[in-house]
């Protein structure tokens, strides 16, 4: 009965997409190399895994429409994390514990047991008036048709005292011979990240708190992630009610005798306003990457609109996978990954040179999708700020600055794209005096900028016109020496 409903909903999903992809696919604001759905609304990424020789990416995914609604996890599988194949969805609303109709399957994650895919994802339904989140598995032997395990749901409720309607999006992983998942909960109005354990997979047991909010870092931790970085650990969340933080992480030290993680460090993964609910998972070459929501929630206090993409029949993208490393100050970097340069093109480089006022030309092959490189030396730099001026038709443009004097960088989307709204802003890391390194990707319907090592990233979404094809950098109150900049054109894989 259970499998049949699933199949059947499925099914219907299966027929909406097929039957609109190729109208929405002709959008002017789809992305050319940033993972986005077919069709309808798209938020977290879930379930992200390396399994049977491929990458599998599944994500919170309304295919009825381009706003969020029901949820249903859709699927797609990579071979490098550049090309992506839509598959199937994988689950969709089908059985009395994960039936809301304003809920559905929420965030959670993948893991391999027994040969097989397991994914733990959150039930939402409801109880009388109550919204009730309870955690499920599916499983898989193809790694493509799931089914929900006849046990469902594993974990019913969250410990005694804690808030029912917010206790959601496990993340699963194994060390030495047990399982665990960590949850984000709340109780007396202030998050904690839940650490659960089990031997089977099957059976949970509540461990501990593995660590909690006193306020300074919200009421509610959503889609948290842990785990282990050279020789620290790290948790990562979106924490509700911190204002501009939209994706937090932790740096510090575990004792699973106990499940306690105790931290150091408080650090932000991505000051930008589009980048939120990041997962984590280690690749079949060792490497920790994670991949987040290009996209904002309508509680978040600079919140405008999710774009004007609903007009086209679809919303919401993926950032680009990045990479996660451990500086050496405790701190964390977040590189793309190495295969992003697949899609290189021709390219432009120019070394040691001037740039004062008079705004210098990004040389772009399309000015719209290009990646850029620049090395600015700062010992012969007297600029107090730096300004690249991004998407520019003369009369709009999205403006970055570089305040070298204040040491602190800033987004400007108030004149972009007569829709976006709002400046980012966050403090530059401590660096090696001599050289600003900037690495940006840039796409139809957004830029991600990454400076400090990879340390201090801002990642927006711009819906510029297809004319915004200018880029430009410019020095305020002197010059700018830039050691080298780079560009390449990106090809189109979506
Ligand atoms: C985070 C989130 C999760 C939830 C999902 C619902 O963006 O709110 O907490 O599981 O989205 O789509």
């Amino acid at each position: 009965m259970g499998r049949n409903m699933l199949e059947q909903r499925i099914a219907e999903a299966q027929h909406v997409i097929e039957r609109s992809k190729d109208a929405v696919a002709k959008g002017n604001m789809r992305q050319k190399y940033h993972f986005m759905p077919q069709v309808g609304w798209l938020n977290d990424p879930n379930g992200l895994i390396y399994y049977q020789n491929k990458y599998h990416l599944f994500y919170q995914f309304n295919p009825y429409d381009a706003y969020w609604g029901a949820m249903h996890w859709g699927h797609a599988i990579s071979d490098d994390m550049v090309h992506w194949e839509h598959l199937p969805v994988a689950l969709a609303p089908s059985e009395p514990y994960d039936d809301h109709e304003r809920g559905g399957c929420f965030s959670g994650s993948a893991i391999e047991h027994d040969n097989k895919l397991y994914l733990m994802y959150t039930g939402t339904w409801k109880e009388g008036e109550s919204f009730r989140q309870s955690q499920c598995i599916a499983y898989s032997e193809d790694g493509i048709n799931f089914t929900k395990y006849e046990g469902n749901p594993v974990i019913p409720t969250p410990p005694e005292g804690y808030d029912t309607a917010n206790f959601r999006d496990p993340k699963v992983w194994k060390h030495e011979d047990c399982y665990y998942m960590v949850l984000g909960g709340k109780k007396d109005n202030l998050a904690q990240a839940l650490l659960y354990r089990s031997r089977d997979m099957l059976t949970w047991e509540f461990f501990n708190v593995l660590a909690e909010s006193r306020g300074e870092l919200g009421y509610m931790w959503e889609c948290p992630d842990f785990y282990q970085v050279g020789d620290k650990y790290v948790l990562m969340f979106s924490p509700m009610g911190v204002y501009e933080r939209t994706a937090v992480y932790l740096v510090g030290d575990m004792n699973y005798r106990t499940g306690k993680f105790t931290y150091s460090t408080i650090g932000e993964m991505d000051w930008g306003f589009d980048f939120y609910a990041p997962q984590s998972f280690v690749d079949d070459k060792n490497r920790r990457i994670l991949i987040a929501w290009a996209n904002a929630w309508d509680w978040m206090h600079w919140w405008k609109d999710w774009g004007p993409t609903f007009k086209e029949g679809w919303c919401g993208f993926f950032s680009i996978p990045r990479k996660v490393k451990l500086y050496k100050d405790g701190t964390l970097q977040f590189e793309p990954i190495k295969e992003m340069e697949l899609l290189r093109g021709i390219g432009y480089n120019r070394d040691g040179f001037f740039i004062d006022k008079e705004p210098y030309l990004i040389p772009t092959v399309n000015g719209n999708t290009y990646e850029l490189k620049l090395s600015i030396n700062l010992e012969r730099t007297t600029a107090n700020r730096l300004i690249l001026m991004l998407r520019s038709d003369g009369i709009r443009h999205t403006k970055v600055i570089i305040n070298l004097k204040e040491q602190m960088l800033y987004t400007d989307r108030n004149n972009s794209d007569g829709w976006s709204k709002g400046v980012t802003k966050s403090p530059l890391l401590m660096r090696d005096d001599k050289v600003m390194d900037i690495h940006m990707f840039v796409d139809q319907s957004s830029i991600e900028l990454f400076t400090d090592e990879y340390r201090t990233n801002h990642s927006i979404n711009v819906f510029a016109s297809e004319s915004q094809d200018q880029n430009y950098i410019q020095g305020v109150e002197g010059g700018v020496y830039i050691n080298q900049i780079e560009t390449w054109e990106l090809k189109t894989v979506m």
